[in-house]
Formats: C-alpha cells, structure tokens, sequence
C-alpha cells in the first residue's frame, strides 16, 4: 500500500553559520526530480490540496513557517503531519488525497516527479473514494 512518510534531508552548517539541505535523485528521495513549485501568500483560513493524484510522486517541504498536511491513503488510513522545519520533507506517492492548511507567511516548496498535467488530478472526493473498491489498484 503506497503510504505517506517523513524523509529527514541532512543539515549541513552550524547555528552560527546557517544550514543547507539536499535533495538528489534517486538518492535521498525515491523519484527524479521534474518539477518543482512553491505556494505563498496562502492566507490561514484557506486549505490548498483537496485532490489526490493518479501518477505523481512529491515531496513537500514548509521551508518556512508551518504546514499542516491532512492525508488519507486508499486503505482509509488517515494521517496529520505538522510540518515546521525546513530539513523535513513529506513523501506523497500517488493515490493519497491531501488537505493543506498554511500558517501565515508558510511557503510550502514541492518537488515533483512529473510535469504539470491536469489529467493526473483527482479532484473530487467520492471519485477517490470509488477507488478504494476498484481492485486493480494497489
Ligand atoms: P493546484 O495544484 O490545483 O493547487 P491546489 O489544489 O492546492 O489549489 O494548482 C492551482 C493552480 O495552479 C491550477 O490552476 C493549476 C496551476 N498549476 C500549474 O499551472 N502548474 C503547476 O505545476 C501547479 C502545481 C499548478
């Protein structure tokens, strides 16, 4: 079953110098990188995500501020990650529906395993329900 994860990036430096942490394909993140976005200026009362995605594979970072990301997998396990520190990412394989809510001044940075296609959204939630029966997915 393909299920949501913490990955933890190294921090390179010290406090009196600052950090940097590294994502590499295949490396340190289960996918190749070809897409990365980031989201901002989300006001608090708004929750991004509300889809699932048939194909994509992410990682997605809160390099500042907080993010709260709801998950539910196809098993209809369901998860709350708090993320607010920029060395820890959340692994989202395909078919896990999301709901994001951003603190204020959060900038959520995602990297991405595809391009942007529209068609590899699930938007609506009793369509990513049905799937939950369909036993050719796994
Ligand atoms: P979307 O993924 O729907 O964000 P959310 O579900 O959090 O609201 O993206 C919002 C809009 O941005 C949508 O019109 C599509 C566009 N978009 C792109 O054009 N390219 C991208 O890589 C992404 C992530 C979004």
């Amino acid at each position: 079953m393909l299920v949501p994860r913490i990955i933890e990036f190294t921090e390179i430096g010290n406090p009196s110098l600052g950090f940097i942490s590294v994502a590499e394909n295949n490396v340190n993140i289960p996918f190749e990188i070809k897409r990365a976005y980031w989201a901002y200026f989300t006001p608090n009362y708004v929750k991004r995500g509300g889809h699932a995605h048939k194909n994509l594979e992410q990682i997605v970072f809160s390099v500042s501020g907080k993010l709260e990301i709801k998950t539910e997998c196809l098993n209809g396990i369901k998860n709350s990650y708090n993320l607010n520190k920029p060395n820890f990412g959340l692994y989202l394989p395909r078919l896990v529906w999301r709901d994001i809510t951003f603190s204020h001044s959060a900038v959520l940075l995602c990297l991405a395993s595809e391009l942007y296609n529209s068609e590899d959204y699930i938007r609506e939630y009793t369509d990513f329900q049905k799937m939950k029966h369909d036993p050719s997915i796994s």
